[in-house]
This record gives C-alpha cells, structure tokens and sequence, in this order.
C-alpha cells in the first residue's frame, strides 16, 4: 500500500517536472489564449505614418529592452528572462496574429512580460500593434525574390524613417 502510493507521487512529481518544462520552452502563439472577444477586434486607430511613428516611440520607450530594436527578441534585457521575449520580426507566427490578439498580449503581459494596459491608453497599445506590423515582413504569395533590403540603393532618408 505504502510503496504504491509513493509510487504515484513520485510520477506525479516526473508529470509536473515534464509539464514545466515544455510550458518553459514551447513559444507558439497558441500556447497564450486570447478571448475571442479580442481576436475578433479591429484596430480603431487609422493606420498612419502618424500612428506608426507614435507607436515606435513608445515601443523605444517601454519594449526595446526586450524585444530588441528589429523585434527580434535580443533587447539588452533578454538575458535576464527564463522565458525569451518573443521575435515580433517571425512573419509566421505574426502572421498567425490578428491585430486583436496582439492588443491582447500587450495589453495584458505574461510573466516576465508586463501588462500594459494601466500604463498605456487603449490608443497607444493600438498604435504599438501598427508599429510591432512593420516588423515583420509582409507574407507574400509567391515567395518572392530574394531582394535584400540593405542592398538596395540608399533611398532619400524622410521616407524610410517608419521601416527601422
Ligand atoms: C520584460 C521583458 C519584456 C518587455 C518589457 C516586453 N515584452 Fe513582450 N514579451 C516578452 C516575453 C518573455 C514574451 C513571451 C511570453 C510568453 O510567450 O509567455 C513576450 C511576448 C510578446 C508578444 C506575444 C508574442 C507571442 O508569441 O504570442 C507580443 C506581441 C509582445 N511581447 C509585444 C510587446 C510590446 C509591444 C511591448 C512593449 C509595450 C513588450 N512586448 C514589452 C518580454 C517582454
């Protein structure tokens, strides 16, 4: 009796050991639920260079350390995190994201990301959301191709301010 009982906690605990461990490592956006109330919202703010430009300094302002200046993830602060800050520039797994669950996640953090929705009005999480777009690349059809950006010629500077 004895012996099967410890038994059975001794798997409980190898469980919850597993458990931990693949909650720990796994990073799909899937592993973070967002009320459908949420997925289903449009941004109310226009995008607009505007927009963009107000959501870039904000993400300067509370996200860099993180996620990095191209979102990537590698923010001088990333180290300090069990979990790793997510690679806002995966076009996949942003693809998979509507605007919505993105304004959910900003807004609602998930350890060791912040919440942010006491420190940010809705409007600048929206703004954030049209920033943390232009990170990663737009999906195209065709993969189209391969035209690296920096090879290009140096276009004028006031036009390329909203890319990086
Ligand atoms: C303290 C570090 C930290 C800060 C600051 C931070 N994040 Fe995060 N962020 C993370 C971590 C870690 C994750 C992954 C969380 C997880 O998957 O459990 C994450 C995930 C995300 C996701 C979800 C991606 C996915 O996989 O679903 C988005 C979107 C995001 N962050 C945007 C932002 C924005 C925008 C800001 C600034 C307003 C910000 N983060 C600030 C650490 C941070």
């Amino acid at each position: 009796m004895k012996e099967r009982r410890a038994a059975k906690i001794f798997l409980l605990g190898i469980t919850l050991a597993v458990a931990g461990t693949v909650a720990a490592v796994a990073h799909d956006p899937k592993d973070w639920p967002v009320p459908a109330a949420f997925k289903k919202m449009k941004n109310p703010v226009p995008r607009s260079d505007a927009a963009v430009a107000a959501g870039k300094a904000l993400y300067n302002d509370q996200c860099i350390s993180c996620h990095g200046e191209a979102g990537k993830g590698d923010g001088p602060d990333a180290m300090m995190y069990e979990v790793h800050p997510a690679d806002l520039s995966d076009a996949h797994m942003m693809g998979m994201m509507s605007d919505g669950e993105i304004f959910y996640k900003i807004s609602e953090g998930r350890k060791p990301m912040p919440d942010f929705k006491k420190k940010l009005s809705d409007e600048q999480r929206w703004q954030l959301v049209h920033f943390v777009r232009t990170l990663a690349p737009k999906m195209q059809h065709a993969p189209a191709a391969k035209k690296p950006a920096t090879k290009k010629a140096p276009a004028s500077k006031d036009k390329s301010e909203n890319r990086k």
